[in-house]
């Protein structure tokens, strides 16, 4: 069975209820249909309630009332979310004033639905920039306790690649952190072995990656993945780690047993730490376009719920597959 219906074939056992901010956005809908449809969880989708039932009607989507319809500007639970909304960032300035007019704002309600335990997760980004979707997730959600900072994988599907054994790579971070530290990657490390394990369904084997290979080269940001690693294998002893190691010698046998003798990992890694955002970044898209792998993210990792960002050019089926992950990350 393909990894991704693996993966719906959870969601639909663990019937989980996922918070969809943009309700009266088509794809949306359309892929909310197929949720519904699907039984790959319980939906709660939010706008104006008119407008989600009369666009279902002409999308010909008449399953779409068995969604809750939650209306952010007209919630009779507005001053309910409005507290908590204050009581959690009033230490940062919030006024109550100000959290009224934020809990209108669908991607706000969505994370305080979260925080109240109404929803288990989120899906949104369709129709709003990563920033818009994640700022709220941030302040209302946070992180994991012992993570601090949100981190974002892609789970690389391979085709007959001669040196990935399944053919599944997990890379990260891609998507969220620009510029961690060695602690802060040593957090993305451990968030992104989980999701191998949890999502890809591999057992990691985590290669934290750089332009050297165990003192080949000197420089600062060697040193920092050093530390990361060394950080990563002290907080989280369970994970097979090693670092630093150049791609090559992170994945080709040959290279690994020249470049690192006696690595376990060198030759075999399969989950990819990249040293920053703009390396993971690059290296997703280039594999993705050159070695035409399936792209699967970004899986958003670190969180204290499951909270996914679309990209503004997602089809339907790239949102029915990511509120199955996300299903899937609650459990
Ligand atoms: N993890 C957890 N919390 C975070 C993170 C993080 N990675 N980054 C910021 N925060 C928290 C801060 O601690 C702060 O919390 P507080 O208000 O409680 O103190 C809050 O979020 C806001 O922090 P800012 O520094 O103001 O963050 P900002 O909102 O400016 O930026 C953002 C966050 C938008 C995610 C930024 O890091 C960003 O733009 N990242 C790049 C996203 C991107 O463009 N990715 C590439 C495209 S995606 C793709 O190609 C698949």
């Amino acid at each position: 069975m393909s990894l991704m219906n693996t993966i719906r074939e959870n969601a639909q056992k663990l019937n989980k209820c996922i918070v969809l901010p943009e309700g009266t956005e088509e794809r949306t809908l359309r892929a909310a249909s197929i949720i519904l449809d699907e039984k790959l969880a319980r939906l709660i989708l939010l706008g104006n309630k008119e407008e989600i039932l009369r666009k279902s009607a002409e999308f010909g989507l008449p399953n779409i009332g068995e969604a809750t319809i939650i209306e952010p500007e007209n919630n009779p639970n507005q001053e309910k979310y409005a507290k908590m909304l204050f009581e959690l960032r009033k230490s940062k300035g919030l006024t109550y004033e100000e959290a009224l007019k934020l809990v209108q704002d669908p991607l706000y309600l969505a994370t305080l639905l979260i925080k109240a335990g109404e929803a288990d997760g989120e899906v949104a980004g369709a129709m709003n920039s990563t920033g818009n979707v994640l700022r709220p997730a941030f302040q209302i959600v946070k992180t994991l306790p012992g993570i601090s900072v949100v981190s974002g994988a892609f789970i690389m599907l391979l085709q007959d690649n001669p040196y990935i054994a399944d053919n599944i790579l997990v890379f990260a971070d891609c998507a969220v952190h620009p510029d961690p530290t060695a602690e802060e990657l040593a957090e993305i490390a451990i968030s992104t072995a989980h999701t191998a394990r949890n999502i890809a369904k591999i057992e990691p084997r985590v290669a934290m990656l750089s332009f050297s290979t165990k003192g080949s080269a000197k420089h600062a940001l060697v040193d920092k993945v050093v530390e990361a690693t060394r950080i990563a294998r002290e907080k989280a002893p369970w994970i097979n780690i090693d670092g630093e190691l150049q791609a090559d010698a992170a994945i080709v046998p040959a290279v690994g047993s020249s470049k690192a003798p006696g690595s376990n990992i060198a030759g075999k890694a399969n989950v990819l730490v990249f040293p920053s955002l703009e390396t993971g970044n690059i290296a997703y898209k280039l594999v993705q376009r050159l070695a035409g792998a399936e792209a699967i993210g970004p899986v958003l990792q670190g969180m204290a719920a499951p909270i996914n960002d679309l990209s503004r050019g997602c089809s339907v089926s790239d949102i029915v597959n990511l509120v199955a992950i996300t299903a899937n990350q609650s459990a």
